[in-house]
Protein backbone atom coordinates (compact mmCIF):
# COMPACT_ATOMS: atom_id res chain seq x y z
CA UNK A 1 0.00 0.00 0.00
CA UNK A 2 1.57 3.50 -0.94
CA UNK A 3 2.07 6.15 1.58
CA UNK A 4 0.06 9.58 1.18
CA UNK A 5 2.51 11.68 1.69
CA UNK A 6 2.83 15.69 0.37
CA UNK A 7 6.11 18.08 0.77
CA UNK A 8 6.39 21.22 1.06
CA UNK A 9 9.97 22.43 -0.77
CA UNK A 10 12.08 25.16 -1.17
CA UNK A 11 14.46 23.50 -4.64
CA UNK A 12 17.11 23.70 -3.70
CA UNK A 13 19.63 20.94 -4.80
CA UNK A 14 19.23 18.15 -2.38
CA UNK A 15 15.35 19.06 -2.79
CA UNK A 16 15.64 18.29 -6.07
CA UNK A 17 16.65 14.77 -4.91
CA UNK A 18 14.05 13.91 -2.53
CA UNK A 19 11.59 14.96 -5.49
CA UNK A 20 12.79 13.07 -7.65
CA UNK A 21 12.51 9.79 -5.34
CA UNK A 22 9.11 11.12 -4.13
CA UNK A 23 7.81 11.75 -8.32
CA UNK A 24 8.71 8.43 -9.35
CA UNK A 25 9.34 5.45 -6.17
CA UNK A 26 6.01 3.48 -6.22
CA UNK A 27 6.10 2.75 -2.39
CA UNK A 28 5.16 6.92 -2.25
CA UNK A 29 1.48 8.08 -3.42
CA UNK A 30 3.14 12.03 -3.86
CA UNK A 31 -0.47 14.11 -3.34
CA UNK A 32 1.16 17.36 -3.92
CA UNK A 33 4.20 19.26 -4.15
CA UNK A 34 3.85 23.00 -2.34
CA UNK A 35 6.45 25.73 -2.48
CA UNK A 36 7.93 27.92 -0.27
CA UNK A 37 10.43 30.66 0.44
CA UNK A 38 14.03 29.13 1.36
CA UNK A 39 17.16 28.34 -0.37
CA UNK A 40 16.31 31.04 -3.05
CA UNK A 41 12.84 33.40 -3.54
CA UNK A 42 9.73 31.74 -3.58
CA UNK A 43 9.52 32.70 -7.08
CA UNK A 44 12.41 30.24 -7.96
CA UNK A 45 11.74 27.91 -6.00
CA UNK A 46 8.13 27.79 -7.26
CA UNK A 47 9.59 28.04 -10.85
CA UNK A 48 12.02 25.08 -9.56
CA UNK A 49 9.01 22.72 -8.82
CA UNK A 50 7.89 23.68 -12.25
CA UNK A 51 10.77 22.42 -14.05
CA UNK A 52 10.99 19.35 -12.13
CA UNK A 53 7.17 18.27 -12.65
CA UNK A 54 7.95 18.94 -16.32
CA UNK A 55 11.27 17.12 -16.50
CA UNK A 56 9.20 13.78 -14.73
CA UNK A 57 6.22 14.69 -17.26
CA UNK A 58 4.32 14.24 -13.50
CA UNK A 59 0.71 15.13 -13.01
CA UNK A 60 1.41 15.39 -9.46
CA UNK A 61 -0.32 19.29 -8.60
CA UNK A 62 1.63 21.89 -7.50
CA UNK A 63 0.83 24.74 -5.38
CA UNK A 64 2.93 27.62 -4.43
CA UNK A 65 2.95 28.89 -1.08
CA UNK A 66 4.23 32.31 0.93
CA UNK A 67 7.16 34.60 0.09
CA UNK A 68 8.52 35.31 3.30
CA UNK A 69 8.90 34.02 7.21
CA UNK A 70 6.10 34.83 9.07
CA UNK A 71 7.69 37.54 11.23
CA UNK A 72 11.86 37.43 10.29
CA UNK A 73 13.10 38.82 6.91
CA UNK A 74 13.75 36.01 4.09
CA UNK A 75 17.43 34.70 3.81
CA UNK A 76 18.50 32.82 1.36
CA UNK A 77 21.11 30.14 0.08
CA UNK A 78 22.23 31.22 -3.07
CA UNK A 79 25.93 30.72 -1.94
CA UNK A 80 25.09 26.84 -1.42
CA UNK A 81 22.95 26.31 -4.59
CA UNK A 82 23.40 28.52 -7.42
CA UNK A 83 21.61 31.80 -8.39
CA UNK A 84 18.53 29.64 -9.89
CA UNK A 85 18.49 27.18 -6.76
CA UNK A 86 19.24 24.41 -8.90
CA UNK A 87 22.68 25.12 -10.52
CA UNK A 88 24.33 22.73 -12.44
CA UNK A 89 21.74 21.67 -14.96
CA UNK A 90 19.62 23.37 -17.87
CA UNK A 91 16.13 22.83 -17.35
CA UNK A 92 13.68 24.29 -20.19
CA UNK A 93 11.93 27.56 -19.42
CA UNK A 94 9.38 26.90 -16.69
CA UNK A 95 5.96 25.86 -17.75
CA UNK A 96 3.13 28.48 -15.49
CA UNK A 97 0.75 26.39 -16.84
CA UNK A 98 2.00 23.84 -14.95
CA UNK A 99 0.86 25.32 -11.72
CA UNK A 100 -2.38 24.40 -10.40
CA UNK A 101 -2.32 27.44 -7.89
CA UNK A 102 -0.83 30.02 -5.58
CA UNK A 103 -2.93 29.21 -2.92
CA UNK A 104 -0.93 26.53 -0.93
CA UNK A 105 -2.45 26.77 2.41
CA UNK A 106 -5.63 26.06 1.01
CA UNK A 107 -4.82 23.41 -1.18
CA UNK A 108 -3.33 22.03 1.56
CA UNK A 109 -6.09 21.84 3.64
CA UNK A 110 -8.89 21.20 1.06
CA UNK A 111 -6.74 17.66 0.24
CA UNK A 112 -6.27 16.99 3.66
CA UNK A 113 -9.70 17.12 4.89
CA UNK A 114 -11.46 15.35 1.70
CA UNK A 115 -8.77 12.48 2.17
CA UNK A 116 -10.23 9.31 2.55
CA UNK A 117 -6.33 8.54 4.63
CA UNK A 118 -4.37 10.40 6.81
CA UNK A 119 -1.47 11.90 4.98
CA UNK A 120 1.85 12.33 6.00
CA UNK A 121 3.90 15.38 6.09
CA UNK A 122 7.11 16.26 4.46
CA UNK A 123 8.22 19.75 5.09
CA UNK A 124 11.51 20.01 3.57
CA UNK A 125 12.16 23.76 3.87
CA UNK A 126 11.45 26.41 6.38
CA UNK A 127 7.97 25.57 7.96
CA UNK A 128 5.81 28.92 7.13
CA UNK A 129 3.17 26.90 4.99
CA UNK A 130 2.99 24.43 7.53
CA UNK A 131 2.64 26.93 10.55
CA UNK A 132 0.08 28.43 8.72
CA UNK A 133 -2.26 25.53 7.91
CA UNK A 134 -1.93 24.55 11.37
CA UNK A 135 -3.04 27.46 12.65
CA UNK A 136 -5.70 28.97 10.08
CA UNK A 137 -7.21 25.19 9.66
CA UNK A 138 -6.61 23.29 12.89
CA UNK A 139 -9.11 21.08 11.97
CA UNK A 140 -6.64 19.93 9.50
CA UNK A 141 -4.76 17.78 12.09
CA UNK A 142 -6.56 15.14 12.45
CA UNK A 143 -6.02 14.16 9.39
CA UNK A 144 -1.87 14.42 9.37
CA UNK A 145 -0.46 11.03 9.68
CA UNK A 146 2.65 12.39 10.75
CA UNK A 147 5.07 15.38 9.71
CA UNK A 148 8.73 13.99 8.72
CA UNK A 149 10.66 17.04 7.98
CA UNK A 150 13.94 17.73 7.47
CA UNK A 151 15.27 20.67 9.70
CA UNK A 152 17.12 21.12 12.89
CA UNK A 153 19.93 19.09 14.56
CA UNK A 154 20.29 17.58 18.02
CA UNK A 155 24.29 19.11 17.14
CA UNK A 156 25.55 22.26 15.98
CA UNK A 157 23.98 24.02 13.40
CA UNK A 158 24.90 24.94 9.80
CA UNK A 159 23.47 28.49 9.48
CA UNK A 160 24.73 29.65 12.52
CA UNK A 161 26.80 27.44 15.34
CA UNK A 162 23.58 26.64 16.82
CA UNK A 163 21.01 26.72 13.78
CA UNK A 164 20.21 24.83 11.15
CA UNK A 165 18.64 26.84 7.74
CA UNK A 166 15.18 25.62 7.77
CA UNK A 167 14.76 26.60 11.40
CA UNK A 168 16.82 29.37 11.06
CA UNK A 169 14.66 31.15 8.34
CA UNK A 170 11.36 30.72 10.68
CA UNK A 171 12.12 30.01 13.68
CA UNK A 172 8.27 31.08 14.97
CA UNK A 173 6.74 28.43 12.10
CA UNK A 174 8.98 25.82 13.76
CA UNK A 175 7.65 26.50 17.19
CA UNK A 176 4.32 26.34 16.27
CA UNK A 177 4.91 22.80 14.05
CA UNK A 178 6.85 21.35 17.31
CA UNK A 179 4.07 22.90 19.95
CA UNK A 180 1.04 21.51 17.72
CA UNK A 181 0.89 17.68 19.20
CA UNK A 182 0.92 16.17 15.68
CA UNK A 183 3.36 13.31 15.86
CA UNK A 184 6.50 14.54 14.18
CA UNK A 185 9.78 13.01 13.06
CA UNK A 186 12.84 15.18 13.07
CA UNK A 187 15.45 14.50 10.27
CA UNK A 188 18.40 16.74 11.31
CA UNK A 189 21.69 17.67 10.69
CA UNK A 190 23.36 14.82 12.71
CA UNK A 191 22.22 11.83 10.01
CA UNK A 192 23.90 13.47 6.94
CA UNK A 193 27.43 14.04 9.29
CA UNK A 194 27.42 10.53 9.75
CA UNK A 195 26.77 9.33 6.32
CA UNK A 196 27.53 11.43 3.14
CA UNK A 197 27.08 11.20 -0.45
CA UNK A 198 30.22 9.73 -1.56
CA UNK A 199 32.30 11.40 -4.25
CA UNK A 200 32.53 7.90 -5.26
CA UNK A 201 28.74 7.28 -5.87
CA UNK A 202 28.29 11.23 -6.98
CA UNK A 203 30.46 10.03 -10.28
CA UNK A 204 28.68 6.56 -10.62
CA UNK A 205 25.54 8.88 -11.18
CA UNK A 206 26.84 10.50 -14.19
CA UNK A 207 25.49 8.10 -16.94
CA UNK A 208 23.14 5.81 -15.09
CA UNK A 209 19.70 7.21 -16.55
CA UNK A 210 18.15 10.94 -17.17
CA UNK A 211 17.65 11.48 -13.71
CA UNK A 212 20.76 10.75 -11.62
CA UNK A 213 22.60 12.59 -14.89
CA UNK A 214 20.38 15.64 -13.81
CA UNK A 215 21.64 15.39 -10.17
CA UNK A 216 25.12 14.49 -11.04
CA UNK A 217 25.56 17.69 -12.64
CA UNK A 218 23.44 19.80 -10.08
CA UNK A 219 25.26 17.84 -7.24
CA UNK A 220 28.68 19.20 -8.67
CA UNK A 221 27.68 22.41 -8.23
CA UNK A 222 26.42 21.87 -4.72
CA UNK A 223 28.67 24.18 -2.40
CA UNK A 224 26.74 23.08 1.06
CA UNK A 225 28.29 21.20 3.83
CA UNK A 226 30.67 18.94 2.41
CA UNK A 227 32.43 16.05 4.66
CA UNK A 228 35.39 14.53 3.81
CA UNK A 229 34.08 11.68 1.31
CA UNK A 230 31.19 13.40 0.54
CA UNK A 231 28.31 15.95 0.27
CA UNK A 232 25.30 16.26 2.82
CA UNK A 233 21.99 15.92 0.48
CA UNK A 234 20.25 16.83 3.36
CA UNK A 235 16.40 16.44 2.11
CA UNK A 236 17.00 13.24 0.27
CA UNK A 237 17.14 11.83 3.93
CA UNK A 238 13.71 12.41 4.75
CA UNK A 239 12.46 10.51 1.60
CA UNK A 240 15.39 7.26 2.49
CA UNK A 241 13.54 7.46 6.04
CA UNK A 242 9.93 7.16 4.34
CA UNK A 243 11.20 4.06 2.38
CA UNK A 244 13.93 2.06 4.85
CA UNK A 245 12.62 3.51 8.31
CA UNK A 246 14.73 0.64 9.80
CA UNK A 247 17.74 1.65 8.59
CA UNK A 248 17.80 4.52 10.82
CA UNK A 249 18.39 5.28 14.52
CA UNK A 250 15.45 7.22 15.71
CA UNK A 251 14.97 8.61 19.67
CA UNK A 252 12.63 10.31 21.39
CA UNK A 253 12.98 14.08 22.87
CA UNK A 254 11.40 17.24 23.96
CA UNK A 255 12.46 19.58 21.12
CA UNK A 256 12.03 23.32 21.71
CA UNK A 257 13.24 26.07 19.55
CA UNK A 258 15.17 29.08 20.33
CA UNK A 259 13.29 32.09 19.96
CA UNK A 260 14.82 34.72 21.39
CA UNK A 261 18.68 33.95 21.53
CA UNK A 262 20.98 36.65 20.12
CA UNK A 263 23.73 33.87 18.62
CA UNK A 264 20.78 31.05 19.11
CA UNK A 265 18.04 32.14 17.77
CA UNK A 266 16.77 29.33 15.53
CA UNK A 267 18.40 26.82 17.45
CA UNK A 268 16.81 22.86 17.93
CA UNK A 269 17.21 22.20 21.79
CA UNK A 270 17.07 18.69 21.89
CA UNK A 271 16.71 17.18 25.32
CA UNK A 272 16.63 13.31 25.49
CA UNK A 273 16.15 12.88 29.12
CA UNK A 274 12.82 15.05 29.64
CA UNK A 275 10.06 13.04 30.17
CA UNK A 276 7.90 14.80 27.91
CA UNK A 277 8.34 14.66 24.27
CA UNK A 278 7.71 15.83 21.27
CA UNK A 279 9.35 14.24 18.47
CA UNK A 280 11.35 11.43 17.14
CA UNK A 281 14.06 12.25 16.30
CA UNK A 282 16.58 10.94 13.48
CA UNK A 283 20.50 10.26 15.21
CA UNK A 284 21.75 8.13 12.30
CA UNK A 285 21.56 5.82 9.06
CA UNK A 286 23.28 2.68 8.75
CA UNK A 287 26.04 3.66 6.77
CA UNK A 288 26.58 0.46 5.17
CA UNK A 289 23.53 0.54 3.08
CA UNK A 290 22.95 4.47 2.35
CA UNK A 291 24.63 4.67 -0.53
CA UNK A 292 22.82 1.23 -1.93
CA UNK A 293 19.22 2.63 -0.73
CA UNK A 294 19.90 5.95 -2.42
CA UNK A 295 20.46 4.53 -5.58
CA UNK A 296 17.73 2.03 -5.43
CA UNK A 297 15.33 4.86 -4.29
CA UNK A 298 16.32 6.59 -7.62
CA UNK A 299 16.36 3.46 -10.06
CA UNK A 300 12.75 3.88 -10.56
CA UNK A 301 13.11 7.45 -11.92
CA UNK A 302 13.48 7.78 -15.89
O1 LIG B 1 19.91 22.80 6.28
C1 LIG B 1 19.58 22.06 5.13
C2 LIG B 1 18.23 22.42 4.63
O2 LIG B 1 18.20 23.79 4.25
C3 LIG B 1 17.83 21.65 3.35
O3 LIG B 1 16.44 21.50 3.32
C4 LIG B 1 18.27 22.56 2.25
O4 LIG B 1 17.54 22.36 1.04
C5 LIG B 1 17.93 23.90 2.85
O5 LIG B 1 16.54 24.12 2.65
CA1 LIG C 1 15.21 22.17 1.29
Amino acid sequence: MAIPIMIDTDPGIDDAAAISIALTHPVLDLKMITTVHGNVNIHKTTSNALQLKAFFNSDVPIHQGVATPLINQPVDAEHVHGETGMAGFEFPQADYDLLTSDKAVEAMKETLLNSDESITLVPIGPLTNIALLLRTYPEVSRQIKEIVLMGGSAGRGNVTPAAEFNIYCDPEAADIVFNSHIPITMVGLDVARGASLTYEAINKLQEKNQTSHMLYHMFNHYRGDQFGDGIAVYDAYTILYLLYPEKFSVADANVKIELTGTYTKGETVVNFDEETTNAKVVLSVDKSQFITMFFEALSYAK
